[in-house]
């Protein structure tokens, strides 16, 4: 595998591949792999001939008051793991290479897929992310990119912005990888004290929840609301963020569930871990 830090190395590499009829499958990432990364490498190289995963913990889709200095990072676990996964090549630039002296671009899809949800808790959250997808997808060149559904918005948010922007590049969506218990993989569940794991078990249960709810005929998404978030809340120490009931495509609010509703949910463990999950309700 070779370790890439420079995007014009990495955008020759790219070259040389294409010119060689050779797919290129990309895999972005901020690193601290699981089994979740894992997984999208694997889809990843089922659909091209190599397989480049992106490492950079992107600076510019961090807020000033969230965790960009202590997400979680280990450079020689995350080049061994993915090494043992077949990926041709790791992409680790550093962040003055990516934002070097002047840099003022930002690519912002609009505010119907970006302003609810994580874009309403997190401003400037999808600017930074499609701002850098944009350019990973300029700099690696790949035919094909696989990002994981737990970020259900940022999926939408980078398909609007590929289609928009013309920029050639097959999406592809991967399944969430959960826990045995059902908790969804993220880097982020590091940061869960003993003690607050079980809470954050209450996303995944409060989906579960609204399903068996939902099959029993409740089509309302305000009165499924106040059931889950009375039953989130019975978890210690947890905090709602949102708990909403979208379209699948457009991510806009309904307001009575049908096969094409996702409920995504945002909750706050310890008044410091923020997790996500999503799925179709029925
Ligand atoms: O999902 C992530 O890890 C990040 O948002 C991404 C897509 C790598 C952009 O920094």
């Amino acid at each position: 595998m070779q370790i890439i830090r420079h995007p014009a190395e990495m955008t020759a590499w790219a070259k040389e591949q294409a010119k060689a009829g050779h797919r290129i499958g990309l895999v972005p990432t901020m690193g601290f792999f699981h089994e979740g990364h894992l997984s999208l490498m694997r889809r990843a190289g089922q659909l091209a001939d190599f397989v480049a995963v992106s490492l950079f913990v992107n600076p510019t889709q961090f807020g000033p008051q969230e965790d960009l200095a202590a997400y979680p990072r280990n450079f020689e676990r995350d080049c061994a793991m993915v090494e043992a996964a077949g990926v041709s090549v790791l992409f680790a630039p550093i962040a003055a290479e990516m934002y070097p002296a002047g840099f003022s671009t930002t690519v912002a899809v609009g505010a119907e897929l970006t302003g609810q949800l994580c874009g309403a808790s997190r401003p400037g959250h999808f600017a930074g992310v499609a701002t850098v997808v944009c350019k990973l997808f300029n700099i690696v060149q790949p035919d094909v990119a696989v990002f994981g559904q737990k970020d259900f918005q940022q999926l939408a948010v980078i398909r609007r912005m590929t289609a928009d922007l013309n920029l050639g590049v097959e999406i592809v969506a991967h399944p969430i990888v959960r826990e045995a218990d059902g908790l969804a993989m993220s880097s982020r569940n590091t940061y869960l004290l003993p003690q607050q794991r079980e809470s954050a078990l209450s996303l995944s249960r409060a989906l579960a929840l609204a399903r068996t709810i939902a099959a029993e005929g409740e089509r309302s998404t305000e009165r499924l609301t106040t059931v889950l978030r009375d039953f989130i809340h019975s978890f210690p120490e947890t905090e709602v963020d949102y708990i909403s009931f979208v379209h699948q495509d457009t991510l806009q609010q309904v307001a009575e569930i049908d096969e094409k509703t996702v409920i995504a949910l945002a909750v706050k463990i310890g008044g410091r871990v923020r997790l996500i999950d999503n799925g179709l309700v029925l």
